[in-house]
């Protein structure tokens, strides 16, 4: 790997008529801009004109951007551009080396530039897990915009992420509480960490099949709960705002918790834009969160699977983040994705205070207009309680009362129209819009709204607007007989559902929707579980996680 190669330092800088010799010590935090523009004046003579494979290189070659200079870029996006030019003979990773063996597939399609910038942690790039050049610095400026002490960069998505924050603040046996409908990742999070659930089952909205957020009094009464167990929780894990959009009241729920010392993680996965804009929610970091993890990928413009962990305050161990971070990482990350971060907080940085106007205006009009076409419902303010604030941006639409179901209407817009939602449900779809709209897409989607609204042959009467239902039988009572990690490494079986009363199961059972999970690894498969999930099988749900979808079996724990 080239951050582990030879310190050959002694050797001092020798540089030749065609190549230039880089010493493998640990670069100063600064990456020179003049060694680099150097560089970049002698490496333009040295470009060869055809790669391994016979790809042409000319789209590789080193030419400077005209768009910005070294200087006006950000810091990470600077030092892979300048470590890109170098005219080097590389013999490191990746194989593809700089491009010329790129597989001509993939060429084809994307040209072969993007693989000169995969580059592995040269000693000019930094390295994530002790940063102290371009990552440090750009994770101190992503930071200071987004309102943390610190920030670590992630290539490994939110899902990383949640794992860091849990195993930073919960140890095995210690207690975390969280929503029921909390991401996977939350649950594969306790496995790692061995912590143990307190379950906040949130509201839910039967008119619209769709989940809510969670309520500071809910936080206040499960704190109260396992203090009357002797139990203390070690954190508690919230979604704001969640896939829809709704946020929670998370001032309030900061203020409860801090009350108690306990600390507050923010799966923040939809909410990276949070607070840049008047009409956008505020942040969960401004509001009090302790750690706030963030798909900047999702609503911000960086690469699938890049995302960024927040942290503020003195409640979590801060190098018990790192550690964990530095086990869950690749130690090969992405530089691509790596800069990408850092390029999109330059881009949101660059004009904080407008940058989401006009994706705000496109969201305002589209609801305008939607809200005229006749048989079609926007989710708005509040059904229920935990409906504190709404993202703009996230728009959620019903189709129930057109007798079609959000598939069906999704299939439609899809085939007929072009128009690719982000969330698909059974009465409703959700769209995300974001700082790439564009207005003829936005008139494209209101035509297909309107089709579907001609051309609805069984208009249903409105459903009960504001009707909804707080209250799952089936959750009433969750006995948890192992913890998820003792059920993750129990050994498994398979039984018919009718053998599968009172057996530990094995699976995560959720049926969608509501993505409320019924049955978690270490829970007792009772009654009130096999009823619901019969019934709404029957209704048509679809059951996720389990491995018989079908629900003719269960997977469950051997004692
Ligand atoms: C609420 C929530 N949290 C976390 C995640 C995981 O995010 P990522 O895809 O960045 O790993 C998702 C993914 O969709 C999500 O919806």
């Amino acid at each position: 790997m080239a951050s582990t190669c030879l310190d050959m330092s002694f050797l001092g800088n020798i540089c030749c008529n065609n190549w230039s010799f880089r010493p493998c010590t640990r670069l100063t935090p600064c990456i020179s801009q003049e060694r680099n523009s150097l560089l970049l004046r002698k490496n333009k003579n040295y470009t060869s004109s055809v790669g391994y494979n016979g790809a042409p290189l000319t789209e590789i070659s080193c030419v400077p951007s005209a768009a910005a200079s070294s200087s006006e870029l950000p810091p990470l996006v600077n030092a892979l551009k300048a470590s890109a030019e170098e005219n080097a003979a590389s013999f490191h990773f990746p194989g593809h080396n700089r491009g010329q063996a790129a597989p001509s597939s993939l060429t084809q399609l994307i040209g072969a530039k993007l693989f000169l910038y995969d580059l592995p942690e040269l000693p000019e790039l930094d390295n994530l897990f002790s940063p102290e050049g371009p990552i440090f610095e750009a994770q101190k400026q992503a930071a200071r915009l987004f309102g943390a002490s610190e920030t670590w960069f992630l290539v490994g998505g939110s899902t990383c992420g949640i794992h860091a924050a849990i195993m930073a603040t919960c140890s095995p046996g210690d207690t975390l509480i969280l929503p029921r409908n909390s991401h996977i990742s939350a649950i594969s999070a306790m496995v790692l960490s061995g912590a143990l659930p307190k379950y906040i089952v949130p509201e839910y909205d039967f008119n619209w099949d769709v989940a809510g957020g969670i309520t500071p009094s809910q936080v206040n009464d499960a704190i109260k709960e396992l203090e009357m167990e002797g139990r203390k929780a070690a954190a508690l894990l919230v979604v704001s705002p969640t896939y829809h959009g709704i946020c929670s009241n998370m001032d309030e729920i900061c203020h409860i918790c801090h009350s108690y010392n306990i600390p507050i993680i923010v799966d923040e996965a939809h909410g990276a834009h949070l607070g840049f804009h008047p009409e956008l929610p505020s942040s969960s970091l401004s509001q009090g969160a302790d750690l706030a993890v963030q798909s900047t990928h999702k609503v911000l413009c960086s690469l699938t699977q890049s995302s960024m962990l927040h942290m503020q305050g003195n409640l979590v161990d801060r190098e018990r983040i790192s550690k964990s971070l530095q086990m869950l990482q690749s130690s090969s990350p992405s530089y691509l994705l790596l800069a990408s971060l850092d390029a999109a907080r330059a881009q949101l940085s660059e004009n904080r205070e407008a940058i989401f106007d006009k994706a705000i205006d496109l969201a305002l009009e589209a609801r305008s207009l939607i809200s005229k076409i006749p048989g079609i419902s926007i989710l708005e303010f509040p059904s229920f309680s935990s409906f504190f604030q709404i993202d703009p941006l996230r728009l959620t639409i019903g189709v129930w009362q057109l007798g079609l179901s959000g598939f069906e209407a999704d299939d439609i817009l899809c085939n007929d129209f072009g128009v690719v939602c982000e969330l698909v449900g059974t009465k409703s779809f959700t769209l995300a819009f974001n700082l790439g709209t564009q207005r003829d897409h936005v008139l494209r989607l209101v035509a297909g709204l309107k089709h579907l609204s001609q051309t609805s042959h069984f208009p249903q009467p409105a459903k009960d607007e504001g009707k909804n239902v707080n209250h799952f039988v089936c959750l009433d009572d969750i006995r948890i007989s192992m913890s998820p990690r003792e059920a993750f490494f129990a050994t498994k079986r398979k039984v018919s559902i009718r053998d599968s009363l009172g057996e530990i199961c094995g699976e995560l059972v959720c049926p969608y929707p509501p993505g409320i999970p019924v049955l978690i690894p270490g829970e007792i498969i009772t009654e009130e579980a096999l009823n619901y999930l019969l019934e709404i099988r029957s209704k048509g749900a679809v059951i996720t996680g389990a491995a018989d979808f079908s629900l003719s079996s269960f997977v469950v724990c051997v004692t």
